[in-house]
């Protein structure tokens, strides 16, 4: 079907790329979907195909370096690794409310994608005709209706709403029909490595979403240490397939605290980890209170900045499963 919507039958005016398709732009995230969304066109289109992954400093550690090397070093897929960070970070400066946020990300997201869209087109193989992206079906209904509500939107989910007009281009959507579990299989199927297939949800616009109130580097730089050390605890108990997204928040507020011999004033981090099976509803997961006093004590007393870890007990609805 991959084949047969980018053929050259249909845009007959340029000439062909690779293997006689039409280019395709994907986009990755550094998620499951764009993964395999990417894969399985590369598996159809070979180097027809062109991935963009846009490195907007609102990243977990680590993360970058995993896309790059899984895409690049092992799989041989074209991508360019855009570093832009300093262009997010700063047109997010200052900025608090969680919507202006999405829009800023995606925003520059729309404008980094172009200016690559334009560098590619100048390898002398033409421009891209076909944006890729890794939409699944909960996608397609969460960005109509939310569930159990009125017509509203929620959140103004995904980062590239807005692009294939803009760009005049024909979007491709291979995981649209398909839940996450059997996006999973498909990786599994492509030979995507299982920990990489596992991987919790993360969302297009990062940390920022994460980070209630404006975002400085500071609090991502804290938020991120934090981040991994929970992470880290999740995986060490076994506990990292069991749930649907685990991640911790760090929260506009300061409290007090005894360190040593001292007095303390430092952020408050919230941990959140949910059960799930799209997304779209979602249950706190019961930890043992032992592991959460483990996971607290080892982020107080190895992350600078943060002196008090707070459990969220929240199930969707009616919260969300990110805090903005
Ligand atoms: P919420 O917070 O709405 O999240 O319960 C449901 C799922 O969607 C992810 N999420 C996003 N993904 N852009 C994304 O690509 C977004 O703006 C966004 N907001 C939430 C969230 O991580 C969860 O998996």
């Amino acid at each position: 079907a991959i084949q047969k919507q980018v053929g050259l039958g249909r845009s007959a005016e340029r000439p062909s790329q690779a293997a006689g398709y039409g280019r395709v732009l994907c986009g990755l995230s550094g998620g499951v979907d764009s993964a395999v969304a990417a894969v399985l066109i590369h598996e159809a289109i070979g180097d027809a195909l062109t991935c963009v992954f846009v490195d907007h400093g609102l990243l977990r550690q680590g993360e970058a370096e995993e896309v790059v090397s899984l895409f690049r070093d092992h799989n041989n897929i074209p991508l360019r690794h855009v570093q832009a960070q300093e262009l997010f970070l700063t047109a997010l400066e200052g900025v608090e409310d969680p919507e202006v946020k999405r829009k800023t990300i995606g925003r520059l997201f729309i404008e980094v994608f172009e200016a690559e869209a334009k560098k590619i087109a100048e390898d002398g193989r033409g421009a891209p005709q076909f944006l890729a992206q890794g939409t699944l079906y909960p996608d397609v209904i969460e960005s109509v209706s939310f569930t159990g509500g009125p017509s509203v939107t929620i959140k103004s989910h995904h980062n590239v709403g807005g692009l294939p007009e803009r760009m005049n281009m024909a979007l491709v959507e291979p995981l649209r029909e398909l839940f996450k579990d059997e996006v999973r299989a498909l990786g599994r199927e492509l030979g995507l490595p299982e920990a990489f297939v596992g991987r919790h949800p993360f969302p297009g616009p990062g940390l920022a979403i994460r980070c209630p109130g404006a975002v400085t580097r500071e609090k991502l730089e804290i938020l991120r240490k934090a981040d991994a050390v929970y992470l880290d605890e999740i995986r060490k108990a076994g506990l990292y397939d069991e749930i649907w997204q685990a991640f911790a928040a760090l929260l506009p507020v300061r409290s007090v605290g005894v360190m040593g011999d001292g007095r303390s004033y430092d952020y408050v981090l919230a941990l959140r980890a949910v059960t799930s099976t799209d997304g779209m509803t979602a249950d706190f997961y019961p930890f043992d209170m032992s592991f959460l006093g483990r996971a607290a004590t080892r982020i107080v007393n190895e992350v600078k900045g943060v002196n008090r870890v707070v459990y969220d007990v929240t199930s969707k609805p009616p919260g969300t499963i990110e805090w903005e």
